[in-house]
């Protein structure tokens, strides 16, 4: 299984964690990479049979919080997905809001089967990363199994 990995970052933190699902799928045999949510090309996404999707957490940490400005923008104008599963993930530093159903719900539009979603807080949240990629897996594998 192809799998991409599709963040947005803006001081470093989430590319840090897309990185290291990146590897923890590489430890596991899998074929996985990733690249920067609004300048990905529209063939690398095609050619993903599986995607996961990142981004920082943007607003006044009560009001207004969700996904980084441009992420529903750029999820607009990814190819379809057309059924292929997904998940979702954000860093934040005290609360991620609503930000993981809207990249869900963004990405539904676009046809993908979104079952799973993560926060990471915090560089210490790292070490969540292979439980993470532990139910992402059974999710893809279930998807591929239905498919
Ligand atoms: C302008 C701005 C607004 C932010 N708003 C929130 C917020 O409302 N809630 C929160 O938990 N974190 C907030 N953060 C923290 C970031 O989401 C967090 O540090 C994230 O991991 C940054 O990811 P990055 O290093 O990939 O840019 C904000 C950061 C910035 C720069």
């Amino acid at each position: 299984m192809r799998v991409l990995i599709l963040y947005e970052s803006r001081r470093g933190f989430t590319l840090i964690v897309a990185r290291a699902i990146r590897d923890e799928l590489q430890r596991r045999g899998i074929f996985a990479t990733t690249a920067p949510l609004r300048s990905v090309d529209r063939g690398t996404v095609a050619a993903a049979e599986a995607l996961i999707v990142g981004t920082w957490v943007k607003g006044a940490i009560v009001a207004g919080v969700g996904p980084a400005l441009g992420v529903e923008e750029a999820i607009a104008r990814l190819p379809s997905l057309d059924g292929r599963p997904a998940a979702v993930f954000c860093t934040c530093d005290v609360a991620p809001g609503k930000t993981l159903d809207l990249l869900a719900a963004w990405l539904r539009r676009r046809g993908a089967t979104v079952t799973v979603g993560e926060t990471f807080k915090r560089k210490k949240s790292l070490r969540q990363v292979p439980r993470f990629v532990d139910v992402v897996l059974e999710a893809f594998a279930r998807a591929q199994a239905f498919a």
